[in-house]
């Protein structure tokens, strides 16, 4: 059996390296003994090459990246750069991106190419806001998000986040059979788009209470925000799949 990929996104938390270590190694000492969990920790870039000296299991994750590999691009991180201190993976698309800092699809697809180029494991975000369900755009929205963003690459596989914009640190989760209706429709259009294999994660106020039911639901893992900065959260999450 494929091993739950469980996404901790810290997003621009916490406030300290310290706190950043710490949060770490609580969440590692748990990790050790769930043997069905793969578990990866997404930190802000500065904390990134501490924990990767500590040559965990927990393996780690950017935010972001930029599309060119290096250059005059003040303020950015390639993802060749990424790969270099040590992390596996890139969430690329996370609808903070999208909203704060204007990511349209054409900009994440560059993104996703140069993540792939440098060996990383690429995450795509996806969902739709409150307004495109509450019209019964969701499936649109979700082929559409797909298709501008894969369908010029060449991937063998792809990991899926699929997070309803409006679930996203509300407290207020997807209905699981809802979130399975969406991911029925994701994987249809992965394969439409020839992806030849994929995991699809669900994100979007995960807590220990309802954590076991996307799973159930046939999700591959989960993309975990404000529950993974608390690493007693998080590490209740992590148990329910011992
Ligand atoms: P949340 O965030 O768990 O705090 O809702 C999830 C995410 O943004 O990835």
């Amino acid at each position: 059996m494929e091993k739950i990929l469980i996404i901790a996104n810290w997003k621009m938390n916490p406030q300290t390296l310290e706190q950043a270590m710490q949060i770490f190694d609580s969440i590692e000492d748990e990790a050790k003994n769930i043997k069905n969990v793969k578990v990866v920790i997404s930190a802000p870039f500065v904390y990134l090459p501490k924990l990767a000296e500590k040559q965990s299991e927990i393996e780690l994750c950017g935010q972001d990246c930029h599309w060119e590999k290096k250059g005059a691009y003040t303020g950015e991180i390639s993802a060749e750069m990424l790969k270099n201190i040590g992390c596996e993976y890139v969430i690329l698309g996370h609808s903070e991106r999208r909203t704060y800092f204007n990511e349209t699809d054409a900009i994440i697809e560059k993104k996703l190419k140069a993540g792939i180029d440098a060996k990383l494991k690429p995450i795509l975000c996806i969902g739709e806001t409150e307004e495109q369900k509450k019209l019964g755009k969701t499936s649109v929205i979700l082929i559409s998000e797909l298709t501008r963003t894969l369908q010029q690459l060449v991937v063998d596989h792809m990991i899926i986040a699929y997070e309803p914009i409006w679930a996203i640190g509300t407290g207020k989760a997807c209905n699981p059979e809802i979130a399975k209706k969406n991911l029925d429709i994701i994987r249809t259009a992965l394969t439409n788009l020839k992806v030849k294999t994929s995991s699809v994660l669900y994100g979007g106020s995960i807590n220990q209470k309802n954590a076991k039911d996307f799973i159930k639901a046939g999700f591959d893992g989960l993309l975990v925000g404000k529950s993974s900065l608390n690493s007693q959260e998080f590490n209740h999450i992590l148990k329910l799949f011992a």
